[in-house]
């Protein structure tokens, strides 16, 4: 689906009007895919949008601006990369939410491999979005294959940031998955532990206890990851970080994605063997419930982690 348009776009600092949002053939990063991006969501709640981790994604966008000179000579704070997103929530009237896309690019004029000549451009647009592995997916799971493609490597491109050209990894293995018929790929490291889905963080159950992948085994330090760790262990439930194999994909009780576009959705079967009862298990739903409350304002003890649009 096309991405349904907004009223504005914010770049550098300027709102400009949707359609007149152009950046020239000869930017450098559309040929080398040198800039880094966040993904983040805004949710309608009681108050108004309110914008789940709003400086957590700003300051992990900075992060990745670092691992890429001159993309952090960009002159903006986290602070005010937060009080621009809401501005321009507010100016197109989201009321009911929406998908928020910051990137920090190479502007045009330098081109080249060498991206230190080249002045850092910072581009923010919003449109309204709804769930991204689709509604049913979010209660009965979806399917998933290993990929054939590893994850990138520490000494490849670094996994910790989110740059732009890293995404043909994902991408790759995303489009192996749906021409074999899967909803999403599980990629593994290059040393072959999990390391996560092509988007999103993965969590395994078992004996009620949680795991997922440590960081060093390559995956985004998801901020949904972060969040759904610390309400499972909230609810009283164990969570531990350790290396994952195939197998255990294949034998654990449940398994669940997070990510700020998947949310929590549960995985439902592994290369067409039932994960559990094949679909979504009870400490995958205790957790996901807490999530969606807590993403919609409903869980005071988490109200820290929403921005208000309107306040
Ligand atoms: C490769 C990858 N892994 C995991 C995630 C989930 O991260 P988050 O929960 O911060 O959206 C994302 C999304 O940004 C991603 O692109």
């Amino acid at each position: 689906m096309p991405v349904p348009k907004a009223d504005k776009i914010w770049i550098d600092g300027e709102l400009v009007d949707w359609d007149d949002a152009r950046i020239h053939v000869l930017t450098p990063t559309l040929h080398y895919g040198y800039g880094v991006f966040e993904g983040i969501r805004c949710y309608g709640t009681d108050r108004g949008p309110a914008v789940f981790q709003l400086l957590p994604h700003a300051q992990r966008l900075l992060r990745s601006a670092r691992l890429y000179p001159p993309l952090d000579e960009a002159p903006y704070s986290a602070q005010g990369l937060a009080d621009a997103i809401v501005e321009l929530i507010r100016v197109n009237g989201h009321e009911a939410g929406c998908y928020i896309r910051p990137t920090i690019i190479l502007g045009y004029g330098e081109m080249g491999l060498n991206p230190l000549p080249s002045e850092p451009q910072v581009i923010i647009a919003t449109w309204e979005w709804g769930t991204y592995l689709g509604e049913e997916a979010l209660v009965s799971g979806v399917k998933v294959m290993f990929s054939s493609y590893r994850r990138i490597g520490k000494n490849t491109i670094p996994p910790a940031g989110k740059a732009n050209g890293q995404y043909l990894n994902s991408s790759l293995a995303k489009v192996e998955a749906i021409r074999a018929g899967y909803d999403e790929a599980i990629m593994l490291s290059e040393d072959g532990y999990v390391a996560e889905g092509t988007g999103e963080n993965i969590f395994i159950v078992r004996d009620g206890v949680i795991s997922t992948p440590p960081l060093s085994d390559g995956p985004l330090g998801g901020i949904t990851r972060s969040s759904v760790i610390q309400i499972a262990r909230d609810l009283g439930l164990e969570v531990v970080e350790e290396h994952l194999v195939r197998s255990d994909l294949y034998l654990c009780d449940e398994a669940f994605l997070t990510g700020t576009a998947a949310e929590l959705t549960p995985i439902a079967t592994v290369e067409g063997r039932k994960v559990g009862s094949g679909t979504r298990g009870p400490v995958t739903e205790k957790v996901q419930s807490t999530f969606m409350d807590a993403i919609r304002g409903k869980v005071d003890r988490y109200k820290d982690w929403l921005t208000y649009v309107n306040d």
